[in-house]
């Protein structure tokens, strides 16, 4: 093997050690750079003569083109490693399942809220809706509610700025839908032709100074309203009973009604249910509170209270979900963990 075939196969070795397009760069130059072998073999000819100049010199640009075409073939080697290395790390296994997107519910309480609406809404009932921050005059003074009344102790009522409080409960509904259907039908009242009938509906949250296993400081009420010129106390006994035995899906539900206060209601009375089996079989379970409608909050609403009568009821949709799916910690619904949510899910 003459010089320059020991040379070429020199750099063949070195450029195939080379691992990395940089270290080929470096070995290049140790061939084709400025202090190269076969650039100080060129250097060499100037020595000779003409004649073994031009035989020499072919033999070394022949030499100098091999080396070039060694380095061009790493260079592509080299590149073609980088991708298909690049590819692999990358690489994408098609055949792997998608993740799937997390399905959203509604909450067992709004679906609760949801049935209670569609029950009601079934007897002609409306739907109302109103603030969670309420003035003292209708969550409490237009209720009837004296000064003195322990509903209205810092105890029991979060108070905030301007004397406004976080409504104690849905009943401020009353009022509020009330007036604003005097309001709608006042000319109607004024020539002494008949007011359609008030009956609706005002679910919501509501809060209290509350915390343990079956009370939270926010948990749900919804309210009923129904005033005309002859509803009656039986009325009111008919329309929960069969709210609840629709709400419950079963006719052997019992209904008691237990004398109780309520400043904005005479008589007035705790609504207790017991189902007829199940595992809560026999328990008298208290569902809501319900009474007349007191004539000075009849008054309040802008009406005659010697012509206007009616009933109203506030229930707990937190404690008609628990009864309906058997949670036992009222807690649970307002954790937001997703494990207990997610199974209410329909
Ligand atoms: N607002 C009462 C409460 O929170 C419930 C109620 C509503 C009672 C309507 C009578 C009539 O306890």
């Amino acid at each position: 093997m003459n010089d320059l075939d020991t040379l070429v196969s020199d750099a063949e070795r070195e450029f195939a050690a080379a691992p990395t397009p940089a270290e080929l760069e470096n070995a290049k130059a140790r061939y084709l750079g400025k202090a190269g072998r076969v650039t100080e073999l060129l250097k060499g000819l100037a020595a000779l003569t003409p004649e073994d100049k031009k035989t020499r010199g072919a033999a070394i640009n022949q030499t100098k083109q091999r080396v070039e075409a060694l380095l061009q073939a790493r260079r592509e080697a080299l590149a073609e490693a980088e991708l298909q290395a690049q590819l692999k790390a990358e690489a994408l296994d098609v055949t792997l399942p998608g993740r799937r997107r997390g399905e959203g519910g509604l909450h067992p309480v709004s679906l609760s809220i949801e049935r209670i609406e569609a029950i009601f809404g079934s007897m002609g009932f409306a739907v109302a809706d109103g603030p969670e921050i309420e003035t003292d005059w209708f969550n409490f003074t237009a209720l009837n509610t004296p000064e003195d009344h322990p509903a209205r102790s810092m105890h029991d009522t979060f108070y905030v700025e301007g004397g406004n409080v976080l409504r104690t409960h849905t009943s401020p509904m009353q009022v509020r839908h009330a007036v604003q259907h005097v309001r709608d039908h006042a000319d109607k009242i004024a020539r002494g032709e008949r007011m359609p009938e008030i009956r609706v509906i005002a679910p919501g949250r509501t809060y209290r100074v509350d915390s343990d296993a079956t009370h939270s400081p926010m948990f749900h009420q919804c309210e009923g309203l129904w005033i005309g010129e002859s509803v009656s106390f039986a009325d009111l006994k008919a329309v929960l009973a069969d709210f609840f035995a629709t709400f419950f899906e079963t006719t052997d539900l019992q209904l008691r009604f237990r004398p109780s206060f309520f400043p904005f209601t005479e008589p007035s009375a705790e609504v207790d249910i017991a189902f007829a089996s199940g595992p809560l079989k026999g328990r008298w379970l208290e569902v809501g509170g319900c009474g007349q409608v007191h004539p000075n909050v009849v008054r309040n609403f802008g009406l005659d209270a010697e012509h206007y009568i009616g009933f109203a009821f506030g229930l707990g949709p937190d404690r008609l979900t628990m009864l309906r799916y058997g949670v036992n910690d009222l807690r649970l619904f307002f954790d937001g963990d997703l494990r207990f949510l997610s199974q209410f899910r329909v």
